[in-house]
């Protein structure tokens, strides 16, 4: 089957009036697109799906009207125009009456409701068309390739606001109640690009950026919350102007925030759209991680309207460029506006994350070819964006930051308006670095998984080995085959008590480094930006466990989240992992305790409820200490990473270290929390509630509720709305089970609740058996995207038993994930139940002993 639409007819400008009648969920719609027809044709072919399109004309230059009829193709989602006689080629104009529904389902043109702080149910009418559900609103050309200008015209009632991409140019009342508002042309962009926003909408005061003003938005009362918001965009705006050296490419930038949105934002030009969680929030009760959210979001979507919205990917398979640049200029900006949050280090995480799937067999190159459309949605994953800005990273370090932006610079200058490739990325950035680019990163993009180098004390210096990391690699044959990676690497050596850098490129599968003596450790990835793993020969392991507090936070948090994906995957014990974070335990940085404590949480999982008690006092021996320093009150002029570090401590000895004091002292917390609201630093908070949530009873449970829903920001919603799944009584885990399909959760959030109840101890069992119970009514419920994170949930059901029943559930059921998603979450679940079946005796006995 042939997936791409015809070129023999081309739009250039759609003129589009829509109508839409919130209340009834309906809209009318009229669609005047001028196209270039190329050779005679009876019948135009475009993208149509849940549409009815009621008449179909054809204007030809000299004012000549053929009328036409349209047949639908649900299952294609094309629509066939058909003329009488063939349309001679030459410019027309296709006109065109539809009718559209306003769905649920959070894609196309869809309803999102809320509430007044009164309990009256108000709607909006907002889009979210990427990748393919422009279709879904009007009839079009519903590929990237296809770009043209559009002119927007909304009918709305008087009382409601009207947004679109670009600024308003009249609004005339039309007589009967409404008003017809009429947007200005965009620029020549994608489809997928454009947006409508409907509503009672309120407006941050604009900030002018240049000459670009910029805005945010929100339902009527949460406008105040934007301000965080408007900030970093403001900075951001300003920052890519100046990097890209292109101007903002619109006329003015709205921020909107959606009560029910899918993803967590959409950068349509101009009309950028937000989940609440990531655009509003209070500055003075956020906490630090939740704040960096918002800024994230809006740095990302800003450095789309250049790079995927100015110039986009000629076809989806390269959707990668659109998303890994975006997520890696987002770092860029985040890190220039707070140089203080050490944005890059933090991406440490992200990238570990990244290489968690990219080390399983079912993994897949950043970029694949992409025959269906569909296949895309399954693409939107760690791989594209985590993988692809990690390697954006190491060739930006690679290249230098200057030479790299010359060529982000080259390719924007090139491709204005148009659509381009990753290899006219790589033309460009070859272009301004003079080295031959695509030998250096096609291994990274079109292969799939990274390497794993080994460090060996090898006469005076060292041996430098790689070879592909796998977490099954030794049961799967021979995984561990192919052909190298060019390893950029940054090698730090510690010689006589000194330091040696060097920097080299590793192409072949091994190659000696002479140093002037036999170093005590070597890092392999020193500064931390290299898309691969080390592992270090025992004796270097442990005097380099010796040093750790002489290298940088990157450096240790590699160190130790790479030495426990050798744990998993069966290269070193588990009782040596275990003993290595012994000491870290006056650690001070933030993202080493997240990979500590991830690593603890995995354990958990895996032991039996015998061990558990072993495990709560390990947690609290390796914690315990830095906790303790850092205490419950936040010092003057200490720094927001360090506050949102005691936060993060707190939670982990108050949960999975089950420490009653710290689950006492919570309590207390809570309860002046609940007197007085800043009796508590915003950065403990969320690990307050998490915790009085683990220990609490049906009155804690009630009040949660209560507080959930009458949240004043997204941040307190959403933490009271996770805690409901934190609770142990197996009575209140099936009340927020139940709720998650009841409608009391928004379809938006309600997925990854139950992912989140999938991945805890106590409640797994039950969310489990409710999952199978109730699978296919969240299959029509949920948006597609957030469906398919859920499952990801399965990965903690950690015993044969378990894996068994999961495979079964799966299989019988032909449930589809989308590409590799399903093969990947199966493998995970496979990695852990062999560690299980490999460590538990060994993990029983370890923390059967006193910890030390
Ligand atoms: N283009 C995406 C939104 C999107 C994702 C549309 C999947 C269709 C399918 C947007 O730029 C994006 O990447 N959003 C991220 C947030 C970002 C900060 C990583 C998201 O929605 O999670
Ligand atoms: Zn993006």
């Amino acid at each position: 089957m042939d997936y791409r639409l015809p070129t023999t007819v081309v739009p250039s400008r759609y003129d589009i009036r829509l109508t839409p009648d919130l209340d009834a969920a309906r809209y009318t719609g009229e669609a005047t697109v001028r196209v270039e027809i190329a050779e005679p044709v009876t019948e135009v072919v475009l993208n149509a799906a849940e549409l009815a399109i009621q008449s179909v004309a054809a204007r030809d230059a000299s004012g000549t009207v053929v009328q036409g009829s349209a047949a639908l193709d649900e299952a294609q989602e094309r629509a066939r125009l058909l003329f009488p006689s063939p349309l001679a080629p030459g410019a027309w104009q296709l006109v065109l009456g539809f009718t559209g529904t306003l769905n649920d389902k959070l894609h196309g043109f869809y309803r999102s409701t809320y509430k007044d702080p009164a309990g009256v149910m108000h709607t909006i009418a907002a889009t979210q068309f990427e990748a393919t559900d422009a279709r879904r609103a009007f009839p079009c050309w519903d590929e990237p390739a296809f770009k043209a200008v559009f002119s927007v015209t909304l009918v709305v009632p008087e009382r409601l606001v009207a947004i679109s991409n670009t600024a308003i140019v009249s609004e005339e009342p039309s007589g009967d109640g409404r008003k017809v508002v009429r947007f200005a042309d965009t620029i020549k962009m994608s489809t997928y690009l454009v947006a409508f926003v409907v509503g009672e909408l309120e407006a941050t005061p604009p900030v002018m950026v240049g000459r670009t003003p910029l805005r945010v938005w929100a339902v009527p009362g949460k406008s105040h919350l934007g301000r965080f918001a408007l900030d970093c965009a403001a900075f951001s705006l300003d920052f890519f102007e100046k990097y890209y050296g292109v101007p903002y490419p619109g006329d003015k930038v709205d921020l909107l925030a959606i009560p029910d949105f899918a993803a967590g934002a959409m950068e349509n030009l101009g009309a950028i759209t937000f989940r609440e969680t990531a655009l509003l929030a209070d500055e003075a009760s956020a906490s630090h991680a939740e704040l960096e959210r918002v800024a994230d979001v809006v740095a990302h979507e800003l450095a789309h309207m250049w790079f995927g919205d100015l110039v986009t990917m000629s076809w989806w398979n390269g959707i990668w460029l659109n998303e890994a640049f975006a997520t890696f200029m987002e770092m860029l900006a985040v890190d220039a506006w707070k140089k203080e949050w050490e944005r890059w280090t933090n991406f440490g995480v992200s990238r570990a994350a990244a290489m968690g799937v990219d080390g399983l067999l079912a993994s897949r190159p950043i970029e694949f070819p992409v025959r269906e459309p569909k296949e895309c949605e399954a693409m939107f994953d760690l791989l594209t964006y985590e993988k692809g800005a990690s390697v954006l990273r190491m060739l930006e370090q690679y290249l230098g930051s200057e030479v790299f932006r010359e060529g982000v610079r080259r390719y924007l200058r090139e491709h204005p308006y148009a659509n381009a490739e990753t290899t006219d990325l790589w033309r460009a950035l070859g272009a301004a670095s003079g080295q031959p680019i695509p030998e250096a990163m096609d291994g990274w993009i079109f292969r799939a998984g990274y390497p794993l180098v080994t460090v060996e004390p090898d006469g005076t210096g060292v041996k430098l080995s790689q070879r592909r990391f796998l977490y099954l690699g030794d049961d799967a044959g021979d995984g561990a085959a192919g052909e190298p990676w060019r390893i950029p690497i940054n090698l730090r050596a510690s010689v006589k008590g000194g330091w040696v850098d060097k920097r080299l490129l590793l192409d072949g599968p091994e190659t000696h480094v002479t140093l002037p003596a036999t170093p005590d450790w070597a890092l392999a990835n020193a500064g931390g930006h290299g898309f691969y793993r080390v592992a270090f020969a025992p004796s270097m392991l442990k005097k380099l466990a010796r040093s750790l507090g002489k290298v940088a936070p990157i450096e240790r948090f590699n160190v130790v989240s790479d030495a426990f994906a050798v744990t998993q995957a069966g290269h070193m014990a588990a009782a040596d992992y275990l003993d290595l974070t012994g000491k870290l335990r006056e650690e001070g940085d933030r993202n080493v305790w997240t990979v500590l404590a991830a690593s603890f949480t995995f354990v958990n999982r895996v032991i039996p409820e015998s061990a558990r008690g072993g495990l709560e006092a390990f947690v609290r021996h390796r914690v315990g200490l830095a906790a303790a320093r850092l205490g419950w009150e936040a010092e003057p002029g200490e720094s927001e990473l360090v506050r949102q570090l005691r936060g993060d401590l707190i939670r982990v000895l108050g949960t999975l270290g089950n420490d009653e004091e710290t689950q006492a002292q919570a309590r207390a917390l809570y309860a002046r929390y609940v007197e007085d609201e800043r009796a508590a630093d915003p950065n403990i908070l969320p690990a307050v509630i998490a915790i009085v949530a683990t220990v609490g009873g049906p009155a804690e449970y009630a009040e949660f509720f209560q507080r959930f829903r009458s949240a004043r920001t997204p941040q307190e919603e959403q933490r009271f709305l996770f805690a409901l799944g934190a609770f142990r009584d197996p009575a209140l885990i099936t009340q927020t089970l139940e709720r998650t399909i009841s409608g009391e959760v928004r379809s938006q959030d309600a997925p990854f609740l139950l992912r989140a109840m999938l991945s805890g101890v106590h409640s797994r069992a039950l969310a489990w058996d409710f999952v199978k119970q109730h699978w296919q009514t969240m299959a029509t419920q949920y948006p597609g995207s957030a469906y398919r994170r859920m499952y990801e949930g399965v990965t903690a059901l950690i015993s044969p038993e378990w894996e068994r029943d999961v495979n079964e559930f799966f299989t019988s059921r032909g449930i589809v994930l989308g590409g590799k998603t399903l093969d990947q979450y199966l493998e995970q679940l496979r990695v852990a139940v062999r560690f299980q079946q490999r460590e538990g005796a060994a993990l029983a006995a370890y923390l059967a002993r006193t910890p030390r």
